[in-house]
C-alpha cells in the first residue's frame, strides 16, 4: 500500500488554507466586481480591498496607505530596488545612485541588482559570515554619500538565517539612507514591526503563508503625519509600469480582489496562533536536526542554530549528491528540495551555500527540509527512517 505523500518544502510554497479558499470563492463567484466600478459590485470589491489593506498594515504596525498590493515577492523586490534607484536618478540626474545588498539574497534582489549595475548604477555586495549573518558594521562601512538604498533580507530562504534587521535599519537611518528588507520568508514566522525595526520598504508574498500564489505587497514608509491620509510612495519610488492609477499610482492593473482578500485571511489565521505554531515547529525542527546530526555520520547543519526560521533545516550529507537523495525520497513519497525550489533545476551549486563558505562538493551534498502547518511528528519519523536507508545506499554506491 502506498503512503500518503509527505511535504517538506514549505519554504518553496504552501498549500492554501481551506478558510482562505472559502473566502476567495466568495470574491470569485459573488462579489467579483472591479474595485474601480461605482455600482454595488464595485463598491463591495472596494470595501474588501480596504479591509485587506487594514489587516496587512496592522500586522506590521504600518498605516493602510503604506501598503501597495502587487503580484508577490519578486515584484515587490523589483519595485523597491528599481523604484528607489530610478527615482533618485530622476531627482538627481547627474549622480550615480548606490545600492548595498548582501551576497546571499534571493534572485529577485540579486538579479535586480545585477540588472541595475548593467544600467549604470553603483552596487556593493556585502559578504555574510559562515552562518549567513550580515554584520551591520560592514554595512555601515559601505555607505557612501551616494547610497540611496540598503536591501538586506529578513530571513534567508535556503538556510533560514534571521538577520539583525533592527540594527541594520538603525544604521541606515543614522546615515539618512532608506532600508528595504525582503521579508518573504519571515512574514508570519516572526513578529515584525516596521516602525520599531526602522524598515522603510518590506516585501511580502502570500503563497509562503497559506495564501494564494501571485499576490503580495510592498510596504512603503509614509512620512506625512498620521492625519494626512495621502500616500507619499510615488515621492520615493518610480513605478515599474504605466497605466491606471491603482495602488496610489504605483501599480496599475485591476486589483486581484480574491487574491488580496485571501492573503488578508491568511494573515488573520497566522496572527491567531503565531506563537503556538512557531513553538511547535521549532520543536519538530530541532528534533529532526538533532536526530540527523547524532545518528547519521558525516553530516553538518548549514546556517545557524540560533536566530533561524522556525521551520527550516538545511543539512550537508557528505559523500553523496543531494539531488540523488531528493529523487529517492520523492519516489518514496517525500518532497524536499536541493537549493531553493524556484531555481532548483539549476545544476550550479547554491550561491547561498558558497556564500557561507561551503565548498562546491558540500553545497552539492546539501538538502533543505522545510516544515509547516501540516507537518507532524510522525512525518518527521518517516523522513528519518528513509534518510537512514537511502543515505547508506547512496554512500555505498558512490
Ligand atoms: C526570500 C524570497 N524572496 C522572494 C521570493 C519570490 O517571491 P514570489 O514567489 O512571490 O515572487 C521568494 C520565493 O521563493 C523568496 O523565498
Amino acid at each position: 500500500m502506498s503512503r500518503k505523500p509527505i511535504y517538506f518544502d514549505y519554504n518553496a510554497t504552501t498549500p492554501v488554507h481551506p478558510k482562505v479558499v472559502e473566502i476567495m470563492n466568495k470574491y470569485f463567484l459573488n462579489d467579483f466586481g472591479n474595485a474601480g466600478s461605482v455600482h454595488q459590485f464595485g463598491l463591495n470589491a472596494h470595501d474588501a480591498l480596504d479591509y485587506a489593506r487594514n489587516i496587512a498594515a496592522n500586522f506590521i504596525e504600518a498605516k493602510p496607505i503604506e501598503i501597495i498590493f502587487n503580484s508577490g515577492g519578486s515584484e515587490a523586490n523589483n519595485m523597491a530596488l528599481q523604484g528607489v534607484l530610478y527615482k533618485q536618478k530622476q531627482l538627481h540626474p547627474n549622480t550615480r545612485p548606490h545600492l548595498i545588498i548582501d551576497t546571499i539574497e534571493h534572485p529577485a534582489v540579486w538579479e535586480t541588482a545585477n540588472f541595475l549595475e548593467r544600467e549604470g548604477f553603483d552596487i556593493t555586495r556585502i559578504p555574510v559570515d559562515n552562518e549567513g549573518f550580515v554584520d551591520p558594521k560592514v554595512i555601515e562601512e559601505a555607505i557612501k554619500p551616494s547610497t540611496a538604498l540598503i536591501s538586506i533580507m529578513y530571513a534567508n530562504n535556503e538556510i533560514g538565517t534571521i538577520n539583525p534587521i533592527k540594527e541594520i535599519g538603525k544604521i541606515a537611518h543614522e546615515h539618512e539612507v532608506w532600508f528595504h528588507t525582503d521579508a518573504v520568508q519571515a512574514f508570519t514566522k516572526i513578529p515584525i514591526s516596521v516602525k520599531s525595526e526602522n524598515i522603510d520598504l518590506l516585501s511580502v508574498s502570500a503563497h509562503k503563508f497559506y495564501g494564494p500564489k501571485g499576490v503580495g505587497f510592498l510596504y512603503v514608509h509614509n512620512d506625512l503625519d498620521a492625519h494626512k491620509n495621502e500616500s507619499t510612495a510615488s515621492h520615493y519610488l518610480r513605478s515599474l509600469m504605466y497605466g491606471g492609477s491603482q495602488e496610489f499610482n504605483l501599480r496599475p492593473a485591476t486589483e486581484n480582489i480574491p487574491g488580496i482578500v485571501g492573503m488578508a485571511k491568511a494573515i488573520e489565521i497566522a496572527k491567531n496562533d503565531l506563537l503556538n505554531e512557531n513553538n511547535r515547529l521549532i520543536k519538530l525542527r530541532d528534533y529532526l536536526i538533532n536526530h540527523i546530526l547524532n545518528e547519521i555520520p558525516n553530516t553538518k547543519i548549514n546556517g545557524p542554530i540560533k536566530n533561524r526560521l522556525p521551520n527550516n533545516a538545511n543539512v550537508c550529507f557528505e559523500g553523496l549528491f543531494a539531488y540523488d537523495l531528493m529523487i529517492e525520497l520523492d519516489n518514496a513519497g517525500i518532497a524536499c528540495s536541493v537549493g531553493a525550489a524556484c531555481h532548483a533545476e539549476e545544476t550550479k551549486p547554491s550561491r547561498v551555500l558558497l556564500g557561507i563558505g561551503r565548498s562546491s562538493a558540500e553545497a552539492e551534498s546539501s538538502m533543505r527540509f522545510s516544515l509547516g502547518r501540516w507537518t507532524t511528528q510522525e512525518n518527521i519519523d518517516s523522513l528519518l527512517e528513509l534518510l537512514h536507508k537511502f543515505i547508506a545506499k547512496l554512500r555505498k554506491n558512490k
